[in-house]
């Protein structure tokens, strides 16, 4: 996945460009470029593997006031200066974020191995639009390419005697547009404009976009006209900035008190659940026979959280599914079945046509997404939007919490609905979920404690996160969030199934986090601690016990304030991001930018 950016307008482009890639890194951070028009009407690029400010460095002043620029997280082709985008083939230099899967035989099929020097697709594309352009029409070349391609792709292209203009045009992989008294914007996402415009527009899917300084055209592939459906944006530029944090991981792991409330409570009315404004009706709840959750990553593992939650309230069978296993299985839905797809971005690719499939099956679809108008929120029948504000870092934290405490929400209504939960209990429960943010407040005080307990941590090769039931769930989320930012392996495994093989793993100072937040099962995890303790584990216990004296059990104890039990997933699953975050950078790693990742992931 890649960041795009795009400007054209009454000022010089380059700095808006590179300022905006800087933003768009998170998307992708293994080499960069960016292509402008010179005064002659030609376009320069000028690009490098490595990060934004590597290309900063080979970049000289210039007076361009059009120009694109790509931040890169390779797909096809290693990490080098001639992979790294823009591409130019002829009249034509464009930025792409996708994948166009018949690359291979659109280069034979049209003889353009000749002109290709990169590896990449991008470049085969970018040599078949400078072949059917006849130096005239820019977008009858476009309409004939674009039938040809088979994948994702937001492009953005530059036609070499077209100076000031650039032209744009997506399927799958998104782009966003804005205009403003500088020019006109085109960008991934609208982080890399919003100190610009805080009013953008999707581009609509196979629409061809036309920028210009002063104006915008917008058409179908039919030539008809389309007229932009503009959005504002509910956050300012501060919100996609560090304000004083050492990175956005650490600012967004602070942030979930404020992001769990802006999410929850415009739900609650009365003290009771409420989706009126969403748009979901009762009925939507109503005749909902089961449940399938499909999602990626830590979405997935925000999905078990309600899967726990859900199976245990409404007794109606819940399923959590991997989105890129789920669109390839036969899914057991029918049109009573409720299925629940989750996605931060609101782009992952393998959510969205886990969607798509979803949809052929029932119309019962609900997404819950953080970005408003992305991909995923648009095509589902329903969409809940957590309103976590823009999450830069790579690794998901605020992200995760937002949606459990979505699931919370999504529980209780369906619970009221389907008689599985007396009013005066849905009181209850809703009281206890608005108490989250400060739970998680009073958590956050331990930061310090937690920092000094991961100095055990920064030498491990293998470390395991065990639980039971909801500790399980919340397991997962912690093993997954310290190896994509300290690259330490970690697995989580339910207590009660390490003596069935992986026990054999455990040796004199393995790291083990345990969690034994669930008294109906505290007993037991007890016990598979003391297991892995007599066999020389360092265990971390993560309970809600005042203390722990019985040396047999744990090295360390976090004493979790005492909430109900239902709950203590929030507070816990923030000592786990902290883990993973204080391990990262311990041992100095980047926590905002882990190698090999970008944070949402369009290509398949
Ligand atoms: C989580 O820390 C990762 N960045 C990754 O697993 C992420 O949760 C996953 O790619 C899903 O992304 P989405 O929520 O934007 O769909």
């Amino acid at each position: 996945m890649c960041g795009i950016i795009g400007f054209t307008g009454n000022i010089k482009a380059q700095d808006i460009l590179l300022t905006g890639l800087e933003k768009l890194e998170y998307r992708g951070y293994d080499s960069a470029g960016i292509a402008y028009f010179k005064e002659n009407g030609k376009i320069s690029i000028r690009k490098t593997a490595g990060k934004v400010k590597d290309l900063r460095a080979i970049c000289d002043d210039n007076d361009a006031t059009c120009g694109i620029g790509h931040t890169r997280w390779a797909t096809h082709g290693g990490v080098t200066n001639a992979n790294a985008h823009p591409h130019k083939s002829g009249n034509v230099a464009l930025i792409h974020n996708g994948i166009i899967e018949n690359y291979h035989e659109l280069a034979t099929t049209y003889d353009l191995e000749d002109r290709l020097i990169s590896e990449t697709d991008t470049e085969v594309a970018a040599a078949l639009f400078d072949k059917f352009y006849d130096g005239e029409n820019p977008i009858e070349a476009i309409k004939e390419v674009i039938p040809l391609l088979k994948g994702s792709f937001a492009f953005c292209i530059m036609f070499e005697n077209r100076p000031g203009v650039i032209y744009a045009v997506r399927n799958v992989s998104p782009m966003v547009a804005a205009t403003s008294k500088e020019g006109s914007f085109i960008a991934s996402d609208l982080t890399a404009f919003i100190e610009y415009s805080k009013r953008y527009f999707i581009v609509p899917e196979y629409a061809i976009l036309t920028l210009e300084a002063n104006k915008i055209d917008l058409q179908d592939l039919n030539g008809n006209t389309i007229e932009p459906e503009f959005l504002e944006v509910d956050w300012d530029m501060t919100a996609a900035q560090k304000e004083g944090y050492p990175t956005f991981m650490l600012k967004e792991i602070n942030e979930q008190p404020a992001a769990i409330n802006r999410t929850i409570m415009p739900r609650i009315k009365d003290g009771l659940p409420s989706f009126e404004e969403d748009g979901i009706p009762d009925s939507f709840f109503a005749d909902c026979n089961d449940i399938t959750i499909v999602a990626c990553g830590t979405a997935m593992y925000a999905g078990m959280v309600g899967k726990t939650l859900m199976q245990d309230i409404l007794g109606i069978p819940v399923t959590v599914a991997i989105a890129s296993e789920f669109r390839y299985e036969r899914p057991v839905i029918t049109d009573k079945s409720v299925v629940i797809v989750v996605s931060q971005s609101g782009e992952t690719i393998d959510t969205l046509e886990a969607l798509r499939l979803a949809k052929t099956k029932t119309n019962k679809t609900l997404s819950i997404v953080n970005v408003k108008g992305s991909s995923i929120a648009r095509e589902s029948n329903y969409v809940l939007y957590t309103h976590a504000g823009p999450e830069i870092a790579v690794a998901s934290t605020k992200a995760y919490t937002v949606q459990a405490a979505a699931f919370y929400l999504l529980t209780c209504k369906l619970a009221l609905v389907q008689n599985a939960m007396s009013e005066a209990d849905a009181r209850t429960f809703i009281r206890n979920l608005e108490n989250v943010s400060d739970n998680i407040a009073e958590v956050l005080k331990l930061s310090d404690k937690v920092e000094q307990l991961t100095k055990r941590m920064l030498n491990a090769s293998h470390t395991f996160f065990i639980g039971r039931g909801s500790d399980y769930t919340l397991s997962m989320e912690g093993a997954l969030k310290l190896k994509e930012i300290s690259y330490i392996h970690a697995e989580a495994y339910a207590a009660g199934e390490l003596k069935h093989g992986t026990i054999a793993l455990i040796s004199e100072g393995v790291p083990v986090i345990a969690l034994a937040t669930q008294s109906h099962v505290y007993n037991k995890v007890i016990s598979n601690i003391r297991e892995v303790k007599a066999r020389g584990a360092y265990v971390i216990l993560l309970s809600m016990d005042e203390k722990i004296t019985d040396a047999t059990i744990c090295d360390t104890h976090i004493s979790l304030p005492k909430v109900p039990e239902q709950f203590a997933v929030f507070e816990a699953v923030v000592i786990l991001q902290m883990i993973a975050y204080f391990t990262s950078t311990g041992k100095g790693l980047n926590a905002d930018q882990p190698r090999n990742l970008a944070k949402s992931v369009t290509v398949e």
